[in-house]
């Protein structure tokens, strides 16, 4: 099959370009390298994969003989208040419109990246898919209205389009952030650890393996219109997550509290019977499996001399890039 991956030089992105491309596959990824983490992880991230460079809010993206898009490109974060809130509407809202007109134009699924944030502080736990979403972060609100904008499209345009709502992914190559990320890069600095609240918020951990394979078995075989959870079994607290690290690790850490950031959510237990019974999808890796890849990976980047990165590097707010116009067939590789 040829599909396109969008987003192809993030976190989950690559993963996913890599696995498709590892099973025969071929793959056209699309990214343009946003600055919100270091571009440079992202140059690292899209090595060896076909990564065009096309900003999808204002590029052209011609979809003429592809089988079908993933589309996981987005502005991520749920602190996302204040004057990022464009950036959070330009690279979720406006992208998504846009690929989304492509995708129903030529008549090829969608399967779009979605994310437990548009439960908020769900009504119910595990929570189900027919809960109501309430986004308690803008992010969370324009995964929710991306969500929504797919369904118009089915409804109005025929659009074959699957929303899969991601529950917290990590592993190799995670954004640098994100808390497993940070924690792993403060235990390799040998630093200290400021968690945000008092650690006991807690989330249904998801390995990015076990997130891609639901996202492939998605596009193969879900039915139009379907909408699922896809969340790891474990779930940990903050702090348990932490003492996980440094017993994986053999270090410890001085951890410190601050405020507790606004859009975050106190908890997520994700119900997945609906992606089980549909297309036979569950998590296989557990949370200590998990850690101690993504503790390999992190450690190995540091001896590499890749890693950790300088902290005023890791986390960028998001800002508009001023660029021409290109299409598909004209981008250039990376
Ligand atoms: N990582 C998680 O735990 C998680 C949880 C829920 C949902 N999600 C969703 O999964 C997807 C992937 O997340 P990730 O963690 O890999 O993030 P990421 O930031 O590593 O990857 C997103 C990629 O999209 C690219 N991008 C952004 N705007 C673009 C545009 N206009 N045109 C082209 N490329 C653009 C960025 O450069 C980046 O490389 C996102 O849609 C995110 O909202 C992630």
């Amino acid at each position: 099959m040829r599909y396109v991956v969008t987003g192809a030089a993030g976190f989950i992105g690559s993963n996913l370009a890599e696995t498709l491309t590892a099973a025969g596959h071929e793959v056209v990824g699309v990214d343009c390298f946003t600055d919100y983490y270091d571009p440079a992880e992202k140059e690292e991230n899209a090595r060896g994969l076909d990564v065009r460079r096309l900003d999808l809010a204002e590029d052209e993206l011609d979809l003429d003989g592809v089988d079908g898009v993933f589309h996981l490109a987005a502005q991520a974060g749920v602190r996302s208040f204040g004057d990022v809130f464009p950036v959070y509407v330009r690279r979720n809202l406006l992208a998504t419109h846009r690929v989304l007109e492509a995708a129903a134009a030529a008549g090829v699924r969608v399967v779009f990246a979605s994310s437990s944030s548009v439960y908020g502080e769900a009504e119910s736990y595990p929570t189900h898919e027919d809960a109501t979403p309430q986004p308690i972060s803008p992010y969370g609100i324009t995964k929710l209205g991306c969500e929504q904008l797919a369904r118009a499209y089915a409804v109005g345009f025929g659009l074959d389009a699957v929303a899969l709502r991601y529950f917290t992914v990590y592993g190799p190559r995670q954004r640098p952030d994100m808390f497993f990320r940070r924690v792993c890069d403060a235990l390799l600095e040998g630093g200290s650890f400021e968690i945000y609240g008092t650690g006991d918020q807690s989330r249904s951990f998801t390995e990015v393996g076990d997130a891609v394979a639901a996202t492939i078995a998605a596009m193969e075989r879900a039915p139009a219109g379907a909408v699922y959870n896809v969340g790891g079994g474990d779930e940990a607290s903050m702090l348990e997550a932490i003492a996980l690290l440094e017993r994986i690790s053999g270090r410890t850490l001085d951890v410190s509290h601050v405020g507790a950031a606004k859009g975050d959510v106190r908890r997520t237990k994700a119900d997945v019977s609906r992606i089980c019974e549909a297309l036979g999808w569950e998590a296989r890796t557990s949370l200590s499996d998990g850690l101690t890849r993504m503790w390999s990976w992190a450690s190995g980047r540091v001896a590499a001399g890749r890693a950790p990165t300088n902290p005023a590097a890791r986390r960028r707010p998001p800002s508009t890039p001023k660029r021409s116009r290109r299409s598909i067939s004209a981008a250039t590789g990376a």
